[in-house]
């Protein structure tokens, strides 16, 4: 069994005991979702172990998980408040409490869409991103696009009537690490809305045979909370070439379903009340299948840093750390052609932590403190740019460019 394996193993016991304690205090709705996401975890660990018996064992576990689930979710609630039954956890984002009507609101829900909801709460992240467009060096033209696909349509609804309507699509694509998922959460955290984060993954766990209904929930919840972005991150793993040979009944079930909603979505119409925005990030984008391209409208490509973005990625990165006269960081950037803003900020970890590192090999801090930590230099990066190497291949980089001129961006 590889590291990887124990370690993914080591978390799904964590999570199902995690979910049995919950289970113990009557906390059913935490239990159910920590019952779910350990199935979940064993469910892909089973895919990667060739030990029959490993596979066997894993997934009699990750049946039992579900089948407690399953009782829990049965066992089931009256008919209830949303509000009240989700109030436990301030689960909502909406910040436009001035708005009477939103945070009034208290539909009844029938039980059987009570759970849906509930499970769509227990898969879809909804959450307020804590990072804004200060967070992200450089990058000044995917954050204009940005700016004009999203947060213009949600803050000056009034400037799209007529024929200029909002995207209601919008796909960023480009090499990993440079920022895609960062973008679209500054984007959300910039306007007032419902940003559900829709874990590919999560969704794709088609043997539930519930992610269908999900999708639906997940859509009908948005609308309910419009203005809301839904975003799916890393969407290959959900919007892949369908029909494929290794595709289940389910998977395909599930794509068309996911595939009906997006084409329901139409940009905003006149009100931003009404405005539900699709949102998806890629590192693949020539593994979506070309339907759900065409939903995209808008594309944005999220290119590796050029040498302005570079400069800015190492000041951020290195902020608040006392450096020698000798860090230079546009020289820095100008050798570092090539590095994704996540190769980096991960230079900047490995560089100011050196100082500290050296401390702690003389033990001085055993006990002691009030050390002096001294400040980063040049040395610390070359050290650290021998050591990490950029991520992405000029080959990667070109089939970026290629797709970019074919489907645009
Ligand atoms: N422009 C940037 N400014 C500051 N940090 C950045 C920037 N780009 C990338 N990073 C760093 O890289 C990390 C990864 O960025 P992010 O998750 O947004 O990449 P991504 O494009 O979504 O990658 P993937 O395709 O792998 O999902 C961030 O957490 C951040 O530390
Ligand atoms: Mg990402």
């Amino acid at each position: 069994m590889s590291s990887t394996d124990s370690k993914m193993l080591k978390y799904a016991k964590q999570i199902a005991s995690q979910a049995i304690a919950f289970d113990r205090a009557k906390n059913y709705r935490e239990a159910t979702i920590n019952y779910i996401k350990a199935a979940e975890i064993l469910v892909e660990c089973t895919k990667y172990t060739k030990n029959a018996n490993m596979k066997q064992m894993w997934s009699d576990k990750a049946h039992e998980y579900l089948d407690r689930a399953d009782e829990l979710k049965s066992m089931g609630t009256k008919r209830v408040r949303l509000r009240s039954s989700l109030s436990g956890k301030s689960t909502s984002v909406r910040k436009d409490s001035e708005e009477g009507e939103a945070e009034g609101e208290e539909e009844e829900l029938t039980e059987e869409e009570l759970e849906m909801e509930k499970m769509v709460m227990g898969t879809v992240l909804i959450e307020k991103p804590d990072i804004s467009w200060e967070d992200i060096a450089g990058l000044p033209d995917p954050k204009q696009a940005l700016r004009e696909a999203v947060v213009l349509p949600l803050k000056r609804p009034e400037l799209f009537t007529g024929a200029r309507q909002p995207w209601s699509g919008i796909l960023l694509f480009g090499p990993p690490g440079c920022g895609k998922t960062m973008l679209a959460k500054a984007a959300a955290n910039e306007i007032k809305c419902t940003f559900f984060v829709a874990d590919s993954a999560s969704i794709m766990s088609k043997w539930l045979g519930e992610s269908e209904k999900l999708v639906r929930a997940l859509f009908d919840v948005a609308r309910r909370k419009a203005p809301s972005i839904v975003f799916f991150d890393e969407i290959d793993s959900v919007a892949g070439t369908r029909g494929g040979a290794s595709e289940g009944g389910g998977e395909r079930r599930l794509k068309t379903q996911l595939l009906q909603e997006i084409q329901g979505v139409k940009g905003g119409g006149s009100t931003a009340k009404k405005l539900l925005t699709i949102m998806a990030a890629t590192n693949r984008p020539w593994d979506i299948d070309s339907a759900f391209l065409r939903r995209f409208e808008r594309k944005i490509y999220t290119p590796l840093p050029d040498i302005d973005s570079r400069e800015a990625i190492f000041a951020y990165h290195t902020r608040g750390i006392d450096r020698e006269q000798s860090v230079d960081f546009r020289e820095l950037a100008e050798i570092t052609e090539g590095y994704s803003g996540s190769d980096i900020a991960i230079v900047c970890r490995e560089v100011i932590m050196r100082p500290i590192r050296e401390l702690d090999k003389m033990g001085s801090l055993e006990g002691n403190s009030d050390v002096q930590v001294r400040p980063i230099n040049r040395d610390d990066f070359d050290h650290a740019l021998r050591k990490i190497r950029p991520t992405v291949s000029e080959e990667e980089i070109q089939r970026f460019e290629d797709w970019r001129e074919e489907f645009g961006g």
